[in-house]
């Protein structure tokens, strides 16, 4: 045996060769804000950051909206409480599929999604709501606002992705972020119309 197998041999007996290394660090291999430049979609580097740039901010608020549908979730309270319970978190669960989608159509065009909370909330345009539980009302106006803030910033993006040529983009934002918003206005809208239960006796 050789020495420096020797030596080898003595760290695997001290340390095992199945012990798994998981004090890796290393800078980060592409910083936030930055488009990769030679990508094979046929979309200059150029397009492609200034749509990733907004599809960022459409990341940030459909992510807020996600979390605070949760938030409604936890903390509705009143008569209808059942039914919005499961209504929100339905909403929940479509908004995390609308974030998924976002996020990896900046992936694919070259960019670096948002993902974190913390970041997040440094770029959502949507207003921060209070920790404490609200009425219901103010709830479903809250959430509200939110959506009419990303269903105008949709439109935006989507007839700015189709003059830049970004049809994918497009089709994104149209068919899976704005008409799902628009779909969900409905629903939970619907909740603030003045409507009796029973004719007045
Ligand atoms: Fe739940």
């Amino acid at each position: 045996m050789t020495a420096k197998n020797k030596n080898v041999s003595v760290m695997a007996s001290k340390t095992g060769f199945a012990a798994p290394n998981w004090h890796a660090s290393a800078p980060e291999t592409q910083k936030f804000g930055v488009v990769i430049a030679d990508i094979p979609l046929g979309l200059s580097q150029k397009v492609r950051t200034e749509i990733v740039g907004q599809l960022n901010l459409l990341l940030a608020d459909s992510s807020t909206l996600r979390d605070l549908y949760k938030k409604c979730h936890w903390q509705v309270g009143g008569p209808t409480f059942y039914q919005l319970h499961l209504l929100f978190d339905k909403h929940f669960g479509e908004q995390v599929d609308i974030v998924d989608g976002i996020a990896e159509r900046i992936q694919t065009l070259g960019g670096v999604s948002v993902a974190m909370g913390g970041h997040v909330a440094e770029l959502t345009r949507i207003p921060n709501p209070p920790k404490g539980r609200e009425e219901v009302p103010a709830q479903i106006s809250r959430l509200l606002e939110a959506h009419k803030i990303i269903i105008e910033a949709s439109r935006a993006l989507a007839r700015k992705a189709a003059d830049l040529g970004d049809d994918g983009t497009n089709d994104l934002v149209v068919s899976n972020v704005l008409r799902p918003n628009e779909l969900q206005v409905w629903f939970i809208s619907e909740h603030l119309v003045a409507m009796p239960l029973t004719f007045p006796g």
